[in-house]
């Protein structure tokens, strides 16, 4: 059972890029297996900072093969860039090292165009999305309308297939959202001289996969984004269009459970969101505001991918122990226990109290979400700077005690903690 899967157990920035890079250190294929580059995971090596958006960050570890699974969508302009950016920091990008599933869907301007659309025209309800076009991206997959990877290896194809995409979705821009229609022309030769350039990385990663799992090679599935992102089982609208969540992780990638051995989950020692939607424990001022950050340090809670400021708020363990059981959580790593020092004291939620009600499972209707007040349990704080620890025996007393509740509460193990973004900055089991 050589397959780990690693999944984000919050809304998403849990620090899942560093966990990857940790565990790639012993994996021999990292494969994201849903979402696109709106995702943003920081890694950092040394003095190097890599913000990646769609490729594993098992990139960084010579000798990984890295997969963009059937699950993903792909923007040849972006991935472009981002291999661009890997080479000029010295990192080798071939087709030896990364593989795009020939069935993973691709974004289109028209789909980027449409994202902007939708969110303008939803105004104070928006989403807030990473307006990367993964919304409707999802829409044309699963409307069967799509453009599959493999169509880059065709390039006069893809093009024919892009002037299509572009006139049906100039269409709904225009009908829909009253907006001007795209310029098909400048467009088509920009994606199509991409898709020349990403051709030989397209190959049958579901087969390549299996013959890894038959050969007893260790795969590490990426997720992206969050639980409560998820499609299905998050904070429905206020989602992402894929499934970040375990089964996610099967379909985006072709395999059966029994290849699974691990699934880690991924959650921050506090809770974070970007976009809009329900967050029982956000905390709006100065203690929210000392989560944050002012911005100055690397780590302070804003976007890695679009720099927006996230919301922050104290710990909640009903949204972990829904992340749990949702995912068959075997393990959970912690990540920015240094951030804590210096409150004076913390909270966990461990339920909600709705129109009086003790509630300890997380309701699906928003509008029972948004009058859910949290119910506390509060912790003492420690002051001392914990990012030089190495060793649960060394981290303040409270810190262990609140290490202890979240395993307490959550009722799972946690089997590593950050301390810091750098690689060294984990204390580990
Ligand atoms: P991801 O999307 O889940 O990979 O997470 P992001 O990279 O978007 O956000 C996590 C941020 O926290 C990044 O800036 C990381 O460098 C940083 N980070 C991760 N773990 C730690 C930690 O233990 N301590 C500190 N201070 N920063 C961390
Ligand atoms: P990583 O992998 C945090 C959020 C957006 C928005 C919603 C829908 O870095 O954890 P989308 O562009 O996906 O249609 O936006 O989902 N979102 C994320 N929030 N981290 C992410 O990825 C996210 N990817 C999408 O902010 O609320
Ligand atoms: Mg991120």
């Amino acid at each position: 059972m050589p397959a780990t899967v690693l999944i984000g157990a919050q809304w998403g920035d849990e620090g899942k890029g560093r966990v990857a890079d940790w565990l790639a250190a012993q994996a021999e294929i990292v494969a994201r297996y849903a979402g696109g580059d709106n995702a943003g995971h920081t890694v950092r090596v040394g003095d190097n900072t890599f913000k990646l958006h769609l490729i594993p960050s098992g990139i960084l570890h010579p000798g990984v093969v890295c997969i963009l699974g059937t699950g993903t969508v792909v923007n040849p302009l972006t991935l472009m860039q981002e291999i661009a950016d890997l080479r000029r920091s010295g990192i080798e990008v071939t087709p030896d090292c990364l593989l795009i599933d020939g069935r993973a869907h691709i974004i289109t301007p028209a789909h980027i165009a449409l994202d902007a659309a939708s969110e303008t025209s939803r105004g104070g309800e928006a989403i807030g999305t990473t307006r990367r076009g993964i919304g409707p991206a999802y829409m044309s997959k699963m409307g069967r309308t799509g453009i599959r990877a493999h169509s880059m290896t065709d390039p006069e194809r893809f093009g024919d297939q892009l002037q299509k995409a572009i006139r049906d979705g100039n269409w709904t821009l225009q009908a829909l959202y009253g907006q001007k229609p795209l310029d098909a022309t400048a467009v088509i030769a920009q994606y199509v001289d991409a898709a020349r350039q990403l051709a030989p990385f397209v190959r049958d990663a579901v087969v390549f996969i299996h013959q890894a799992l038959d050969a007893g090679k260790r795969v590490l599935c990426e997720g992206a984004q969050g639980t409560l992102l998820d499609v299905d089982h998050g904070m429905y609208p206020f989602v992402t269009s894929s499934s970040p969540t375990v089964g996610g992780a099967l379909t985006g990638l072709g395999f059966g459970p029994r290849h699974v051995e691990r699934v880690v989950g991924v959650a921050k020692a506090f809770s974070t969101r970007v976009g809009s939607g329900p967050f029982p424990t956000e905390l709006k001022g100065e203690l929210g505001d000392k989560l944050r950050g002012t911005g100055d340090k690397p780590w302070d809670e804003y976007g890695t991918t679009t720099g927006r400021p996230r919301r922050c708020g104290w710990l909640d363990a009903v949204v972990l122990r829904y992340s749990a059981q949702l995912n068959g959580l075997t393990e959970l790593v912690i990540n920015k226990l240094d951030v804590l020092s210096g409150f004076d004291e913390l909270k966990i939620a461990v339920a909600y109290n709705i129109d009086g009600q003790r509630v300890t499972t997380l309701p699906y209707d928003l509008a029972l979400l948004e009058r859910a007040e949290p119910v506390y349990e509060t912790l003492p704080g420690w002051s001392e700077d914990v990012m030089d620890v190495r060793s649960v025996a060394d981290l303040p007393a409270n810190a262990r005690q609140y290490i202890g509740a979240i395993e307490r509460i959550v009722r799972l193990p946690i089997t590593s903690i950050g301390v810091g973004p750098a690689r060294d900055q984990v204390i580990l089991p």
